[in-house]
């Protein structure tokens, strides 16, 4: 379903100087590309996907990356965590998938919307997190996390994965910065007189992102023409000659690179695990959870969301996704410090305080050690 050259060339004219205001640009798809999800063929939805085998790591160790994911946003207590190994019949290596037990996606039905990202385009991305809330995603250093059920919205698997693609697969010399950044790309948008739709007028990377989304439904289900797109000829276009190779299944494609995963070793859930005995010579987590303090007496200031890369909304410390702001207090009990190992001493205090606290916790729950 690729474009031809021909319309590739007749689509796109650059011009020099970029003056339309990508945030006052028309949309093609008014309701968002959710409708690329379903229908005509199953949609987005139904794209090939890679067998592949799920692992469960045993409680009581995870990836340092998910267990600080977890902890510093109060998401998840990491004892709540589940990890899995997704091995995928296209690469010699697994990816991590890390499951807050209450998140309302299962790992299967994870670990299924990350089989039919294909692999050229998923091997640009690490960790994979899922945790309840509002549905949105985020990609933090090509870690994706996703929020709430994304079970029917492979649109949104797509959308984060190209956040990686536009800073690390346009070629050497866009590496480590996001090519829709670029005058290029902002030429070529502004050579249309519309973009996607309105998540993609909040940024140009967004925009490219939700490109991505289009692309991949004009290459693997049905032609975009069949959708009143005209409007966003060239980014169709570019998008195609683009990306295009990076949305394609290949039944024979195979990872050919990976991140690497030195930053974030197997870590210790926590004082609990290593009481019962899950944690034998794993390291602890640099960053703990702490035990819970008396109640705050003077009011803390509600965080505000900042602004997320991915468009969607991050949540600063201390705000519980999806959560209203009157439950934070119940989340109190699980805070984070750093480095509590800078006082060996110290830390051999806490650390026999976690396990007399855990050991009595768990005798009186009638807990045996196991
Ligand atoms: C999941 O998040 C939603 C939306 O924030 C909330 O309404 C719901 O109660 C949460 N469910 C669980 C199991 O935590």
């Amino acid at each position: 379903m690729a474009l031809n050259v021909v319309s590739l060339a007749a689509a796109t004219v650059v011009p020099l100087v970029v003056t339309a205001q990508l945030s006052e640009m028309d949309v093609a798809f008014h309701n968002g590309l959710g409708i690329l999800n379903t229908g005509f063929r199953g949609g987005l939805n139904a794209i090939q996907s890679t067998p592949y085998e799920l692992y469960k790591w045993p409680w009581g160790t995870i990836p340092r990356r998910c267990h600080d994911g977890a902890v510093q946003d109060h998401l998840c207590s990491p004892y709540d965590m589940e990890v899995y190994d997704v091995w995928f019949a296209d690469c010699h290596a697994p990816w991590k998938l890390c499951r807050c037990k209450n998140a309302p996606m299962a790992a299967e039905d994870a670990a299924g919307r990350m089989a039919q990202v294909p692999v050229a385009a998923r091997q640009w991305i690490r960790f994979w997190s899922f945790y309840n809330g509002t549905l949105s995603a985020g990609n933090g250093g090509n870690d994706i996390t996703v929020f709430g059920d994304a079970s029917n919205t492979m649109s949104i698997f797509l959308h984060e994965v190209a956040h990686s693609l536009d800073s690390w697969a346009m070629g050497p010399e866009y590496e480590g910065s996001a090519f829709s950044d670029r005058d290029f790309w902002k030429a070529v948008v502004a050579s249309d007189t519309c973009v996607p739709d309105d998540y993609a007028k909040t940024s140009y990377n967004e925009n490219y992102a939700q490109v991505y989304v289009t692309v991949a439904y004009n290459t693997q289900v049905h032609s975009i023409y069949t959708h009143a797109v005209e409007c966003m000829a060239s980014q169709l276009a570019w998008g195609q000659a683009l990306l295009g190779h990076l949305v394609d299944y290949q039944p024979s494609a195979a990872c050919t690179r990976r991140w690497s995963e030195e930053d974030s070793p197997r870590v210790c859930m926590g004082p609990k695990a290593r009481w019962l005995g899950m944690c034998r010579g794993v390291p602890d987590p640099e960053i703990e959870i702490e035990e819970p303090q008396p109640p705050i007496a003077t009011p803390t200031p509600t965080p505000t969301p900042q602004p997320y890369r991915d468009g969607g909304v991050r949540y600063a410390k201390g705000m519980p996704v999806g959560a209203p702001v009157d439950e934070i207090a119940r989340t109190e009990d699980i805070r984070v410090r750093r480095n509590r190992a800078d006082d060996p001493a110290k830390q051999r205090a806490l650390e026999e305080k976690d396990a007399k606290r855990w050991r009595e916790t768990l005798e009186r729950a009638g807990v045996a050690k196991h």
